[in-house]
């Protein structure tokens, strides 16, 4: 099985990658793990054109998007995970989803039919750090906000969303805490079932 870490923040040894290792650590050798780097792209921002659905193909000249539109179509399952920035995620992951919206579901080219997710079966989790402690970061304008920006792209995709963590009060954490990383280790065991 292949498993598709999506990574929206810019530093790699900071808290949100941190968690997702610790997933990673929970899955299985003989499964394929790859990593996107979304600050790593180069990924212009959707045009609205939606050429996507009839095309089935983005519009825009060729770049990092369409390398990241045949990953995200051919993985078994799905991490993604972003800082929280003012409640939302970040803008590179968000750009990267966006330029991605038919590796998730297909809409018929009519667009008056329900979006078909393409998905369904497959299954995934998220991830967010934030600042704010809890229950302050539970705030839908806080991480609650960043997760239901993951979730509103996983749900379209069909995905079953296996769980999700948030490591809040982030910069008061030295170490990710050993129940966060027991939790995040159960979550990649549970991706790969
Ligand atoms: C632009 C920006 C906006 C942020 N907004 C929030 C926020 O709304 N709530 C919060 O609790 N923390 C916020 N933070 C703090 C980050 O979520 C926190 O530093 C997090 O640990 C970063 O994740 P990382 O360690 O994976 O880089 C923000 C940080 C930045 C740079």
């Amino acid at each position: 099985m292949k498993i598709l870490f999506l990574n929206g923040s810019p530093r790699k040894d900071g808290y949100t990658v941190r968690v997702m290792k610790c997933i990673e650590d929970g899955i299985e050798s003989k499964h394929t793990v790859e990593w996107i780097h979304a600050y790593d792209l180069g990924i212009k921002p959707c045009q609205s054109c939606l050429q996507c659905r009839p095309n089935k193909e983005c519009n825009l000249p060729k770049d990092d998007g369409h390398h990241v539109w045949h990953k995200i179509r051919s993985a078994d399952a799905l991490v993604i995970g972003s800082p929280t920035y003012f409640g939302n995620i970040s803008g590179p992951l968000k750009t990267l989803i966006d330029r991605n919206l038919t590796a998730y579901e297909e809409i018929a080219a009519s667009g008056l039919e329900m979006p078909i997710s393409l998905h369904i079966g497959k299954k995934a989790a998220m991830v967010t750090a934030c600042n704010a402690p809890s229950p302050i970061s539970q705030l839908p304008n806080q991480s609650k906000g960043a997760l239901q920006a993951m979730e509103t792209v996983l749900t379209a995709g069909g995905y079953d969303i296996v769980g999700s963590i948030t490591l809040d009060g982030a910069a008061s954490k030295k170490e990710i805490p050993l129940e966060i990383q027991e939790e995040a280790k159960m979550l990649g065991v549970e991706l790969q079932s």
